[in-house]
């Protein structure tokens, strides 16, 4: 695994998998009363070991609709296909595009190097998957160079950053790409029904009617697919096709249980972190809402959106 932070732009200090993290949260750190940084990387570190029990099994829908959608604006089975995953996480979907065109070099980069470990344990031998720990808020450095990539991928990660298309993010995802290059993004669409967090909520009242949950999402961030695709517009972006995709987060009910009580994911830990009174008994209301509501947890609604562009014209 290679390191690259750009310190130019960014407090991160230089470390590698076997030194110990010592850093500063990135420079769009949550300023909001309550709301966890979403990008400090022990965050998402301690999340690693189940992130695809449930939340990978989501993304992972997602990404391979969003890989299809990518092949037909550019192949990805054309010789020089170069890929790069921003946010890559546990590899939702750098192993998907790495099974369905083996060929393609990937490197798949992340704040989190336990994030990134994890996705290298699950990696198939043989595969063209590299990885490197960088800030997607300034991506371009090291194996990241600037106009090196046919395809940038990102899938439910752009979303802890505020504003990506006024605050000059994806112009920088942009200098990745090779003229003609596309970009491909998927995020939660919360502006459709998202389960996980109705059920919090729901359970949560039914113990506490005067219960406040916290923000889904930091400030200023992208909720659903029509901000992306006019994100993607504004920054300059061509040929932009986006759409809303069911992915659902059907884990079953003890599946939901383990995701919201043992996963370690930073929004269930935002979620019990925010409420103040007996949890037993949100707990007990939230199995009770998943047998009489949502099918066992068969049936949790949720959504994502997806858009792909090509490069703005230099
Ligand atoms: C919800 S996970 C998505 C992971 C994966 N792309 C997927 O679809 O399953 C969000 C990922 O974004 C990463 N992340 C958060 N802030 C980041 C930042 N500023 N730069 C790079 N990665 C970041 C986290 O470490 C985590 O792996």
């Amino acid at each position: 695994m290679s390191v690259f932070f750009n310190l130019t732009s960014n407090p991160l200090t230089l470390f590698s998998t076997t030194s110990r993290l010592e850093t500063k949260p990135p420079q769009f750190a949550m300023t909001t009363k309550g709301v966890s940084n979403p990008s400090e990387p022990t965050q998402w570190d301690s999340a690693a070991a189940q992130y695809n029990d449930a939340v990978g099994r989501s993304s992972r829908i997602g990404a391979t609709r969003l890989i299809a959608m990518a092949d037909s604006l550019s192949p990805l089975s054309a010789a020089d296909a170069h890929a790069i995953d921003l946010g890559a996480g546990t590899g939702s979907l750098t192993h998907q595009l790495a099974s369905s065109f083996p060929a393609v070099p990937i490197l798949a980069t992340d704040i989190s190097p336990g994030m990134l470990e994890q996705l290298m344990a699950l990696n198939v031998r043989g595969s063209k998957i590299t990885t490197q720990v960088a800030d997607m808020a300034a991506p371009v450095g090291g194996e990241a160079a600037e106009g090196a990539f046919s395809h940038v991928f990102s899938t439910m990660a752009i979303q802890v950053l505020p504003e990506p298309a006024s605050e000059g993010t994806l112009a920088q995802w942009s200098r990745l790409l090779k003229p003609d290059g596309v970009i491909a993004i998927a995020i939660w669409d919360f502006d459709e029904d998202c389960g996980p967090h109705a059920i919090w909520n729901d359970a949560c009242r039914a113990v506490d009617p005067s219960y406040v949950p916290p923000p889904q999402l930091p400030p200023r961030s992208w909720t659903g697919c029509s901000q992306l695709e006019e994100g993607l517009k504004v920054a300059g972006f061509r040929d932009v096709q986006a759409e809303v995709t069911h992915l659902g987060f059907d884990v079953g009910k003890e599946g939901f249980l383990r995701f919201f009580w043992e996963s370690g994911n930073p929004m269930t830990l935002e979620c019990r972190g925010s409420f103040h009174g007996d949890l037993g008994k949100v707990r007990t209301e939230m199995e009770r809402l998943l047998d009489e509501v949502y099918g066992g947890g068969s049936k949790i609604p949720l959504s994502a959106g997806l858009a792909v562009g090509r490069r703005p014209d230099t």
